[in-house]
């Protein structure tokens, strides 16, 4: 509670490592192959998908290894190493495709002694978590290039280990080696991270897992809604990644994915197989309006402003150039609504780029079942003109 009142009183400094500005883009191979599709060519493809589909121009530029990458012992000397099946190459040339495509390099690891998928998927293996190891796997990520790190908790209590000194114990350790590094944490949100985590990590995972379906997806946003004030460049919270491309999302339901994922300034790492991506699903991910709401420099999460009972949802966003708005339809069933804004003209339908017609200062607008439509309208700094607000008509 102390915390917690605290964190809403003082400026809290976010880690001095310069890194993540606004929230990183790119790919990570988790939701798209678990643990055991994983290998090194299923992340080479990925590199070459991202910029062969347009991907890495629109700002997507990382590319994570998630779990299962580790040899299933480390080494003599105590350090870790690629599996030899499916990292034949090792590490560092993966790496070094990847560097040599213009992109950037990710690695997953675990405080305890476990990583999650010894726990969860069976992965066998002994000691693969860092603990006792952090300095000596910090070096080795820097050796190999590594210029993210995912550092998961799974179940480090059980060995003994607690949240703030485990995490800090890694961020030291990147910070001893010299390279710049991304720190992104991740502990579920089960002990609220983000009223700890902005002077230790670049961004911290607010959730369980993200499921590829719709409710859990929805899910996810609804528990986002008091979050906003804990975002700030360089310290992000995160939703956990994208599920755009899997399971059956409906268009619409991409569409919400990715809206509300770029109102909540989350990281946003794609875990699809990118070369399969449909034409439309693609435009979705690289829609320039809505990335630059994520990407925007104030880095303001989205409030929810209007949640009545009607299932529409109004979320707002202060970006650089004046406000972002998103009109979420979490019903089943197709709403109609006015919408009345501070503005006599200025607004922009974000999906398509088109100029809004008002009239009195309002539009009326159709939003499909699990749809997301989005809008900025320009604004001078300090206005205090009133919120957009909606109603069903
Ligand atoms: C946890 C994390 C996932 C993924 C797996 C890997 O479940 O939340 O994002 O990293 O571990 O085992």
């Amino acid at each position: 509670m102390l915390l917690s009142i605290l964190v809403q009183v003082l400026p809290v400094l976010a880690l001095g490592n310069g890194l993540e500005r606004t929230p990183g883009m790119g790919w990570n191979s988790w939701n798209q192959v678990r643990c055991y599709g994983l290998n090194e060519n299923v992340v080479k493809a990925a590199a070459d998908a991202i910029v062969s589909r347009g991907l890495h121009a629109k700002g997507y530029e990382y590319v994570v290894v998630d779990d299962c990458w580790q040899n299933l012992q480390r080494n003599p000397d105590g350090s870790l190493q690629a599996n030899a099946t499916r990292f034949p190459s090792g590490i560092k040339a993966v790496a070094d495709y990847v560097h040599s495509k213009g992109l950037k390099f990710g690695l997953y690891g675990s405080p305890g002694t476990q990583t999650c998928a010894m726990r969860y998927d069976a992965y066998p293996g002994v000691g693969l978590g860092s603990k006792g190891h952090e300095q000596q796997d910090a070096n080795t990520f820097a050796a190999w290039g590594v210029d993210f790190v995912k550092y998961d908790w799974c179940a480090a209590e059980q060995d003994g280990l607690t949240r703030i000194p485990a995490f800090t114990a890694m961020r030291d350790a990147i910070a001893k080696t010299g390279r710049p590094m991304t720190y992104s944490i991740s502990e579920y949100g089960h002990e609220q991270p983000w009223l700890w985590a902005t002077p230790i990590a670049n961004s911290w995972r607010t959730t369980n897992d993200i499921q590829a379906n719709w409710g859990s997806i929805a899910q996810i946003i609804q528990n986002q809604a008091s979050l906003y004030p804990y975002s700030s460049p360089g310290a992000w919270n995160d939703p956990d990644m994208l599920q755009i491309g899997n399971g059956k999302l409906t268009a619409a339901e991409t569409r919400s994915h990715m809206a509300m994922w770029c109102f909540l300034a989350s990281p946003l790492k794609i875990g699809t197989d990118i070369a399969k991506l449909s034409a439309e699903t693609l435009a979705v991910l690289a829609n320039p309006r809505i990335i630059a709401i994520d990407q925007d420099r104030l880095g303001k999460q989205a409030r929810r402003i209007q949640n009545d009972g009607s299932g529409v949802q109004l979320w707002l966003r202060p970006i650089t150039t004046g406000q972002a708005f998103a009109v979420f339809n979490t019903a089943s069933t197709t709403k109609k609504v006015t919408v009345t804004v501070p503005v006599t003209s200025g607004v922009v339908d974000g999906w398509s780029g088109s100029a809004v017609a008002l009239v009195n200062k309002s539009f009326t607008i159709t939003v499909a079942p699990h749809d997301t439509l989005f809008y900025t309208y320009p604004q001078t700094a300090g206005s205090t003109d009133p919120e957009p607000k909606f109603v069903l008509s």
